[in-house]
């Protein structure tokens, strides 16, 4: 069996649906169900004896323990963070606890795990750590793609904590000899995001007739992959990566925020017509030390685990805008008191 943290958000839970799609193996996964978290997304697979859930923190060791010795999983795949720019603004230390210390401890109690393993199984474990694109700082406009010899260069505390995690990773490679690989993946869209971040929240707005903003200038770039392409690079590297490898991921989709709006604008427009959603666009203050331009240059994955991206932002845009429009359920549901909270307190103090 695998172990999964963080499977109840976003990426992780696209990840665990994709992988019982693929595969009889079993998986664990260990949430402790944040704000960020929807269990209802994993509704379908309560019954599912090939799933188990485990409501634990990554920053409880003695937790930890008892779910490796009750699950002796053969691999971890960790996505577990708190991951949103602007709350980051707003409370770095929450980043750093879950990220940082989180992390350090999820890799300690993968190691006492790994140590107990007979050689060959030992051989064969793997610790995949799930990272972003943001810890190599910011581009010009002019500038070369990231790729895994870029300098590590975070500008926000997300960032910086995923850094952080991103360094005690390669530790435990360089250090124990643990098969440890990480992946820094550019921005991901699809279903079941969270409406905190640009796509999902333009869609649920745009319906609900509210503002769409656009911070600063809306010429900040982001190079976007659909969330399934990023579960399959995952696999990939889990499966055939080299262990103390850093492996990035990106969508060959560089596009600026405000066209990326339009678009959203132009498929509702079609799939929901009514509302002029273009006249929703509102420019608002700037976020705080925002970083103008991601790009990746994903060969190494491409020439050497031989993945690429099976979406384009055309049809993965389609996709997420047919599963909002037909999820409103789920959205209904994430939008609690703490939501409305959040939306008051990043957007209300915006000119
Ligand atoms: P998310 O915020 O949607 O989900 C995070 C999940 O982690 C939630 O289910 C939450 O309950 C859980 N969690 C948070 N703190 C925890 C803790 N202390 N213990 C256990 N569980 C905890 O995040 P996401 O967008 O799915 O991102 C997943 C991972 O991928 C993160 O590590 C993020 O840095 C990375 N990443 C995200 C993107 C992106 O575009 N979303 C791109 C590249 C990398
Ligand atoms: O690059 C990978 C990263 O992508 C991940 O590591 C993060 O977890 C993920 O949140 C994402 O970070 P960004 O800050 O790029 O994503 P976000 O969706 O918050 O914002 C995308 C762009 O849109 C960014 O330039 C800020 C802008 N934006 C965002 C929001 C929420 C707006 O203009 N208005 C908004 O209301």
């Amino acid at each position: 069996m695998i172990l999964v943290t963080g499977g109840c958000g976003f990426i992780g839970s696209n990840f665990i649906l994709d992988w019982l799609a693929a595969h009889d193996e079993p998986v664990v996964n260990v949430d402790l169900l944040t704000y960020a978290a929807n269990p209802k997304t994993l509704a379908s697979l309560a019954a599912d004896a090939r799933y188990a859930f485990e409501r634990v923190d990554v920053c409880d060791g003695v937790a930890l323990k008892a779910v490796f010795a009750k699950y002796q999983p053969r691999a971890v795949v960790h996505f577990a963070a708190e991951s949103h720019v602007d709350r980051s603004i707003h409370g770095p230390m929450d980043f750093v606890k879950t990220n940082v210390m989180g992390t350090a401890t999820l890799l300690e109690a993968s190691r006492a795990h790994w140590k107990s393993l007979p050689d060959a199984e030992a051989k064969s474990f793997r610790f995949v750590h799930v990272s972003t694109d943001e810890v190599f700082g910011s581009l010009g406009a002019t500038d070369p793609k990231f790729n895994e010899l870029s300098q590590y260069q975070p500008n926000s505390p997300y960032s910086a904590s995923k850094a952080g995690s991103d360094h005690l990773a390669r530790a435990y490679f360089h250090t124990y000899g643990m098969p440890v690989m990480v992946t820094n993946c550019s921005n991901n869209y699809g279903p079941r995001q969270f409406p905190e971040k640009l796509i999902p929240l333009m869609i649920v707005n745009a319906l609900a007739g509210k503002a769409l903003p656009i911070y600063g200038d809306g010429q900040q770039i982001r190079d976007w992959l659909y969330v399934g392409d990023h579960c399959s690079a995952i696999r990939r590297v889990l499966e055939a990566g080299r262990p103390g490898e850093l492996y990035l991921i990106g969508g060959d989709a560089e596009k600026p925020n405000i066209e990326v709006v339009h678009t959203i604008c132009s498929l509702l427009a079609t799939h929901a017509p009514g509302n002029d959603y273009l006249t929703q666009i509102t420019t608002v203050t700037d976020r705080p030390g925002h970083d103008r331009r991601y790009a990746i240059d994903f060969s190494k994955l491409r020439r050497e685990l031989g993945w690429r991206p099976i979406e384009n932002f055309t049809t993965g845009l389609e996709k997420t805008v047919r599963w909002y429009l037909e999820n409103s359920a789920w959205v209904a549901d994430v939008q609690s008191g703490d939501y409305l909270r959040w939306i008051a307190q990043n957007y209300g103090a915006r000119a």
